[in-house]
């Protein structure tokens, strides 16, 4: 089974190719790891994941979509992150988080809630103040910090959260982004707060770990991007990126057409155009859909579906059996 086959790049060796998404729970207090977000992504771990993403962690306060998001921007959630980490290599899977900012989504009480311009999700959402050039800077400057602060919890990757219509994807689409400088306009003035971005944090971010983004590949907007436009966007900053993983939707409320696996057909063209290692994603639910997902993309993510069933890896593909899972238990706490 392909799903079965370890993966490397770098030095970073998956045992499987299934990976857990990020996916919000919004437990945290002030950002903080708390029990819950250790007993949630090791139960995943414990459950044969082999790759386990950490849902959306704020760089800043303000950017977070909700109170209760985990945070990263302070140095005082390292040490919680740490012991996320070291809780889920335990059981001998690998970690990235998702380095995130809510931009026009943000729903914290913490203000002033900042966008490329000024001009609100829908009427539940408030209008976010158009981001000043200092702001863009001091926004890059915190996904930096926070970059730094992912190399010292032990992270083995980060993933930029540019999908999903918060800000670098806000950026990116001329749905969200109605700027008239050189942030807005054509593909390229849009694309140059992402390159921007990644340049900075590559700068920090050690040359073995995994630099990854998130992208929405598809709007579903006849005026929004496309996959080709997503590709033309993230061509100029490809080397420095290890992976790119396969999203859409968000940025304007319009109906997706779902169906299983029905953005697989996004993270090929990504993967074609770019030469890139893709992650795919998106109502991948049984052990054949994964398998189907694997013929056209390197790594596949299952978010509800690891909700409902962390046990998904042990049980469907019944990696070991149960002397064997409670033998490498006892080896992880030797
Ligand atoms: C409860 C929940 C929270 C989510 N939070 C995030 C998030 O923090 N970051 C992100 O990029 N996507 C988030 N997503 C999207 C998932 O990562 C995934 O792309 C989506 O659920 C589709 O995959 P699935 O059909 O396998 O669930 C979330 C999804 C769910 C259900």
């Amino acid at each position: 089974m392909e799903a079965l086959k370890p993966f490397t790049h770098k030095n970073i060796t998956l045992k499987n190719r299934i990976v857990m998404p990020p996916m919000c729970m919004y437990q945290a207090k002030d950002g903080f790891v708390n029990l819950f977000h250790i007993s949630h992504y090791s139960t995943r771990a414990m459950g044969g994941v082999g790759f386990v993403i950490v849902e959306a962690t704020a760089v800043t306060p303000q950017g977070r979509i909700t109170d209760n998001d985990l945070g990263i921007w302070s140095d005082d959630h390292i040490a919680g992150l740490k012991q996320l980490v070291d809780e889920v290599h335990r059981y001998g899977a690998k970690i990235a988080v998702q380095l995130g900012h809510a931009g026009r989504k943000a729903q914290t009480t913490a203000l002033p809630h900042i966008a490329p311009s000024e001009l609100n999700f829908d009427d539940t959402y408030q209008t976010p103040d158009a981001m000043t050039l200092k702001d863009i800077q001091a926004t890059i400057s915190a996904f930096k910090a926070a970059a730094l602060r992912a190399d010292q919890a032990g992270f083995d990757g980060i993933e930029l959260h540019g999908a999903h219509g918060y800000l670098i994807n806000e950026f990116m689409s001329p749905l969200s982004n109605l700027r008239e400088d050189e942030y807005g306009g054509t593909l390229e003035n849009r694309g140059r707060f992402v390159c921007e971005l990644i340049d900075s944090i590559s700068t920090v971010w050690p040359q073995e770990k995994w630099l990854m983004i998130r992208v929405s590949a598809e709007e579903y907007d006849p005026l929004g991007n496309h996959p080709e436009d997503v590709v033309e966007i993230l061509r100029p900053i490809k080397n420095k990126l290890d992976l790119i993983h396969v999203s859409s939707g968000g940025v304007v409320n319009r109906r997706i057409p779902l169906k299983p696996l029905y953005q697989v057909e996004y993270a090929k063209t990504i993967r074609h155009a770019l030469n890139k290692i893709v992650i795919s994603v998106g109502l991948i639910t049984t052990p054949e859909e994964v398998e189907e997902a694997l013929q056209d993309t390197d790594l596949v993510a299952l978010g509800r579906e690891l909700l409902r069933n962390p046990n998904f890896v042990n049980r469907i593909f019944a990696t070991q059996d149960a002397d064997q899972l409670f033998s490498s238990y006892k080896r992880a706490f030797k």
